[in-house]
Parts: C-alpha cells; structure tokens; sequence
C-alpha cells in the first residue's frame, strides 16, 4: 500500500514536469506566430536591436540581468511591474528623474503604475541602481 503511495505521488510528479514542458512549448508556439506577420514586425525595430550598440544599454542591461528584475518587469510586455518601455515613455531623461527612479529601485514603492508594490533593493549601490534606471529611461520608442 505503501509503495503504491510512493508510485502515484510519482506519476503526479511526472504529470507536473509534463506540464512545465508544456508551457514552455506554447511559448514557443507564440514565437512563431510572432514572426508569421513579418509585415509589421519588419516596419518597426525592437527597442533591443535599436539600444543594442549603446554603452549605457549594455552596462544597465548587465546589471538589471544579474538582479531580480526580469522576474517583474520586460521591455515591451507588462508584466507584475510595467513595462520598461512605458516607464521609459513617462518619464524624461534627466539627472533628477534617474536618482528619484533609482532611489525608488532601493526603497521599493508602490501607487504610481497600480496596486502592487516593488519589492525593495536595499542592496543595491545607487550607482547600481543609477546605471539600471538610465537602461530603462534609454528605452524609448
Ligand atoms: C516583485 C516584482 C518587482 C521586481 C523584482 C522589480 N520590480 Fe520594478 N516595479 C514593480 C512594480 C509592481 C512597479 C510599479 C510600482 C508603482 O506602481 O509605484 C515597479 C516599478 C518600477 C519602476 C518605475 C517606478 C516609478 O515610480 O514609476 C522602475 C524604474 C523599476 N520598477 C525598476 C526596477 C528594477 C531596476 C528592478 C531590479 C533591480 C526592479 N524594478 C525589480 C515590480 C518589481
């Protein structure tokens, strides 16, 4: 009987791992869909190819990689926290936006894109978070 236990709990598990193979199978699946409309895609350059070449893209994009933020947060998709894009559209590129953004990075804050807050980032530097917050704000359209 006990065995048996042991044995579902199994089959349960491989159920489970069948199904996260799934998911990434779908998005996939939705890769390709993107580029069956070539049309559009071909007109506009992604804010990744257009950044690309920039050293203030490749050093904040560096820093956001080795942190926690992709977790909450893509170019041009919202996902918990809004999309680095539409925070790059909002805000201008000056000195005073960066260091309020940055400090914002640190303390964590919530109420100007919805609900639900950004967790904090007590360690990180504010150069750190300084160089991150000028990849972003550099993101625009
Ligand atoms: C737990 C999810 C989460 C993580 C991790 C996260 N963010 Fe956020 N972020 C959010 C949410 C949610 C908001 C919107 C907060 C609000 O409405 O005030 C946000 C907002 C922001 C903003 C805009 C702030 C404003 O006041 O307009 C910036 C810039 C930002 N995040 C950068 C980062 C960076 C850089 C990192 C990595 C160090 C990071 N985030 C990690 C969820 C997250």
């Amino acid at each position: 009987m006990k065995l048996n236990f042991r044995a579902t709990s199994v089959v349960v598990l491989l159920a489970g791992l069948a199904f996260s193979c799934g998911g990434g199978e779908k998005s996939a699946e939705s890769g390709a869909e993107a580029s069956t409309t070539t049309e559009t895609a071909t007109a506009e350059v992604s804010l990744e190819d257009k950044y690309k070449d920039d050293p203030v893209y490749i050093k904040g994009l560096e820093k956001v990689k080795g942190s926690d933020c992709t977790g909450c947060h893509q170019v041009d998709r919202k996902l918990i926290g809004p999309a680095y894009a539409d925070v790059a559209a909002k805000y201008e590129n000056t000195d005073a936006n960066v260091a309020m953004l940055a400090q914002k990075v640190i303390a964590g804050g919530v109420g100007v894109w919805g609900e639900i807050p950004m967790a904090a980032h007590p360690n990180l530097t504010e150069e750190d978070a300084s160089d991150m917050v000028r990849y972003i704000l550099l993101l625009k359209k």
